[in-house]
């Protein structure tokens, strides 16, 4: 083992790491990523990989926009910062819930800033529990989510979410949250049952769940359009015309958490967009400001902002805000961020290079050790079978996803492995040559796994 640089040693022995191993951290080698440009990050000792992944779902300019950095210094040299509480604001922070209220995917009529998308998802929860006390209904308050969702880590964007890691000995779900079943057709499918089929089950489910539970306790139902890391689930054909049919019919809001597909990931603006999804609340972070800076935004409904502002009125105040909400750098940077993504016509670009995307993933989804694979805009999957054609899994001790991800980091290249799916959401601004070769390292990737099998 090469010696421990002072950087690396001082993170073993003080830094307690977000989702790692922290038995292992240190037996592990932890990867100290020192700088960035364009889609490329480099490590301590150099190496440079493509970040296949924009980091977590994220940094969709890349990593060295110059407008971006540019954006930040001014803001922090005019006012480094400043709150919101209590009537006060900055220039950006109101620029900024402008010009999302304009790109907004249905009527929307105010913006909340916190710093991450828990945050946003967390107070997406607490404007819908006083949203409801506000119109006199407070019974109706139980918040549905789905298998496999990831909505955050706070208390109650945990307990949105899905997946055991979160809950499993922080005493968490809280009470209050009803589950059910993930638009994972490839999965959870039964035997011969097409998408639109999967999909009106999926529905009649919602419907029973309601039903049972009591319409006057249900208050929303939150989803992320392509469901990130539980698996990049692009939904079925029908799914949220169908899922949204049943909200509507027993009056549950519905909450898009648009942190992953916000911003052109999926090729418009919004994931809601390219699925027909018509929220009442929206949930936005990462790519709201490329990541340079920590920003989310909550996007509500005139009906709701009505009842709110009428309840606050009563109480005196609405009693919810951060610190940092509104942070005028940050506020600044990710308006500069939405200037850039128009100027460089990202979206555009992005429609341009999804047909490359997914053919590149479909020349990998041809091996045999391949079960499915999933593209949709500039976020896509290939999910790991010992055998796709039998669709027999890997002995999951065998951590295939996770070797594949190790075998790419040596070729040079990051993806994400949740279980045996490797997912790819490459920055927005990567061109058709870069595209070229990130594949070309995941096919070597993958090569190598496959001889050791
Ligand atoms: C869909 C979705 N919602 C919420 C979050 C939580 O965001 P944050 O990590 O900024 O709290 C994430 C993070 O990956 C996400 O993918």
């Amino acid at each position: 083992m090469n010696a421990r640089t002072p950087n690396a040693a001082a993170d073993v022995a003080a830094h307690l790491h977000s989702y790692t191993n922290l038995a292992t951290h240190g037996q592990v080698e932890p990867l100290l990523i020192t700088r960035g440009d364009g889609i490329h990050v480099e490590d301590e000792a150099g190496r440079r990989y493509i970040e296949g992944m924009s980091g977590l779902w994220c940094a969709s300019l890349g990593f060295s926009h110059p407008r971006l950095v540019q954006a930040g210094i001014d803001a922090l040299k005019t006012l480094p910062y400043y709150h919101t509480f209590n009537h006060r604001s900055n220039p950006a922070a109101a620029q900024l819930a402008e010009r999302l209220l304009a790109l907004a995917p249905v009527p929307m009529a105010r913006v909340f800033f916190a710093n991450s998308g828990s945050e946003a998802n967390d107070s997406a929860v607490k404007m819908i529990w006083y949203y409801f006390n506000a119109i006199g209904k407070p019974a109706k308050k139980k918040i549905i989510a789905r298998d496999r969702a990831y909505h955050g880590v706070t208390v109650a964007s945990a307990s949105l979410g899905g997946l055991a890691a979160n809950h499993s000995d922080f005493d968490l779900p809280i009470d209050r949250i009803l589950r059910t079943g993930s638009p994972h057709h490839y999965r959870d499918a039964l035997p011969g049952e097409s998408a639109e089929d999967f999909a009106t089950r999926r529905a009649d489910e919602l419907e029973q769940l309601i039903l049972n539970e009591g319409p006057d306790t249900v208050a929303a139902f939150f989803a992320e359009p392509v469901m990130g890391a539980g698996g990049v689930i692009v939904p079925p054909p029908t799914y949220f015309e169908k899922i949204q049919a049943v909200l509507r019919k027993y009056d549950v809001l519905l909450v898009a958490d648009e942190v992953i597909c916000g911003f052109g990931r999926t090729g418009e603006m919004f994931g809601s967009t390219t699925f027909g999804v018509r929220p009442d609340i929206l949930t936005c972070a990462k790519s709201l400001s490329s990541a340079y800076v920590p920003i989310s935004a909550v996007m509500v409904s005139q009906q709701i902002h009505e009842a709110m502002a009428a309840n606050s009125g009563r109480i005196g105040t609405f009693g919810h805000g951060y610190t940092y909400s509104g942070h005028p750098v940050a506020a600044a940077v990710a308006l500069e961020t939405l200037k850039v993504y128009e100027d460089e016509g990202i979206l555009t670009r992005t429609r341009e290079l999804a047909p490359r995307f997914a053919q590149g993933l479909a020349t990998q989804a041809e091996r045999r050790i391949v079960g499915n694979m999933r593209a949709v805009g500039l976020i896509g999957a290939l999910e790991l079978m010992l055998d796709g054609a039998a669709r027999t899994p890997f002995d999951p001790a065998l951590k295939a996803g996770y070797q594949v991800a190790q075998y790419a980091l040596e070729e040079g290249l990051i993806v994400r492995a949740m279980g045996d799916t490797v997912a790819l959401c490459p920055p927005l601004i990567i061109t058709p040559a870069e595209m070229d070769e990130m594949f070309a390292r995941l096919g070597r990737a993958l090569d190598r796994f496959e001889k050791t099998l």
